[in-house]
């Protein structure tokens, strides 16, 4: 089954099986590693990407519906470097093993396309479906918080 969609600001196709998630395909077929591959149940936003703009988690989509979707990924954001987000994660030190990083900065994006000032309870709900084995959350929230107080520079 042969699918089109904008990946990234370029458009791309793939031929994928019916049963193919967007995560592999991202993966394997297109060489987007930033989604990372986690549980594949939908549970730990590892593989969270920007699907006509709305944070999903790519492990729940299957490859052959996103026909004439745009497609944004973690690369897609980066194209001019870091953006002030990854910065603040970086300020901040809000990742270690950083394998949960991507998805946290996909659904932060998200959050602040459609609020720009989030208070700690915004943004706690909107990475609640974000996991992290490792920083205990706090500086993630922080470093949104912390961009959020330099207005998103
Ligand atoms: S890999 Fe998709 S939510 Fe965990
Ligand atoms: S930094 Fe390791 S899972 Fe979040």
């Amino acid at each position: 089954m042969k699918v089109s969609f904008t990946l990234n600001s370029e458009t791309r196709w793939l031929e994928c099986q019916p049963n193919q998630t967007l995560l592999h395909a991202l993966r394997e077929q297109l060489g987007v590693k930033s989604p990372k591959c986690g549980c594949e149940r939908g549970d730990c936003g590892t593989c969270t990407i920007l699907l006509d703009g709305k944070s999903i988690k790519s492990c729940l989509v299957l490859a052959c519906e996103v026909e004439g979707c745009e497609i944004t990924t973690l690369e897609g954001l980066m194209q001019s470097g870091l953006t002030p987000l990854q910065k603040a994660f970086l300020d901040q030190n809000a990742f270690q093993c950083g394998f949960c990083a991507p998805g946290m900065v996909i659904a932060a994006t998200e959050l602040l396309e459609h609020n720009s000032s989030p208070n700690r309870g915004e943004i706690e709900e909107a990475l609640a479906g974000n996991l992290c084995r490792c920083t205990g959350y706090a500086p993630i929230i922080d470093a949104v918080l912390d961009l959020v107080d330099n207005g998103g520079k």
